[in-house]
């Protein structure tokens, strides 16, 4: 009977060491789960990145804000025969209502197709070209280039502009040219020798510099990383009317509607790149 009583024990006591052998395993599994997802160990670690911060630039369609998408057609600052000192009534019309115009259409149309675009500016288009989709490149180049020169163009043209620059470009233009007029002549010089369709711009370049370049077709500044601070569009349909081949007198005569005001407020724009 004793022996009975011992076997007992003796099997309660096995079969209580394999629950708790059972036990403890299963609480090492869980244990053992539990960090590979949850601990730091388990985060993928950062990878180490060469990859700089976009430096920023300012707004180039005016000091405050890009052109946006779909692309608008700006009213005209003044009347049609408000730039007489320089421009005919009939060439603002038809430059502006025709020419801008079909640059903002046929580059609304261009970007109809591609709805990620349209959540960027025509300035970022314009600084990423490659980013643009093969087979709307050229358009968006010329088309976007256009409306944006031309954006620009009316608002550094006034009824009351001309005269001798004021304010802190005046300082600048005579440290960089010399004087106002040697700027002048450097410009129209520009103007002058660009070959078929183009601009003349005074730009401030990635060095912070201020310079004067031209720029073929409707060729952005900033496409070479130059923030447009003024221009002048030497296409013939800008002066052909009145002008017919003398381009020479447009460039001369065009300095009698510079809005220095603007070109100052441009000017000091241009300086905030980061
Ligand atoms: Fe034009």
């Amino acid at each position: 009977m004793r022996k009975f009583w011992r076997k007992l024990l003796g099997y309660f006591l096995v079969g209580m060491g394999m629950v708790i052998l059972l036990f403890s395993c299963q609480t090492r599994q869980v244990t053992q789960s539990q960090p590979t997802t949850t601990t730091p160990a388990a985060t993928p670690k950062a990878t180490p990145t060469t990859a700089q911060t976009p430096a920023t630039f300012p707004p180039v369609a005016s000091v405050n804000s890009e052109a946006t998408l779909p692309a608008k057609l700006p009213p005209l600052p003044y009347g049609f025969g408000a730039l007489e000192k320089a421009i005919d009534a009939q060439t603002m019309q038809l430059h502006h209502d025709r020419h801008h115009a079909a640059y903002v259409n046929n580059l609304n149309d261009a970007i109809k197709q591609y709805p990620n675009l349209q959540n960027r500016s025509v300035e970022s288009l314009l600084r990423d070209l490659n980013s643009v989709p093969e087979n709307i490149r050229n358009t968006v180049r010329n088309n976007g280039g256009g409306h944006l020169n031309h954006t620009i163009f009316w608002q550094i043209m006034s009824p009351n502009g001309g005269g001798q620059p004021t304010g802190a470009i005046a300082q600048e233009i005579n440290q960089t040219f010399g004087s106002f007029d040697g700027f002048k002549k450097q410009f129209n010089s520009a103007g002058g020798n660009r070959f078929g369709s183009g601009w003349v711009w005074l730009v401030r370049n990635p060095a912070g510099q201020l310079q004067i370049v031209s720029t073929p077709n409707q060729d952005s500044p900033i496409m070479d990383g130059n923030y447009p601070i003024m221009g002048n569009d030497v296409w013939e349909h800008a002066y052909y009317l009145r002008y017919q081949n003398r381009r020479a007198e447009y460039l001369d005569n065009w300095w009698n509607v510079v809005n220095w005001a603007e070109v100052n407020r441009r000017a000091q724009a241009s300086g905030q790149r980061s």
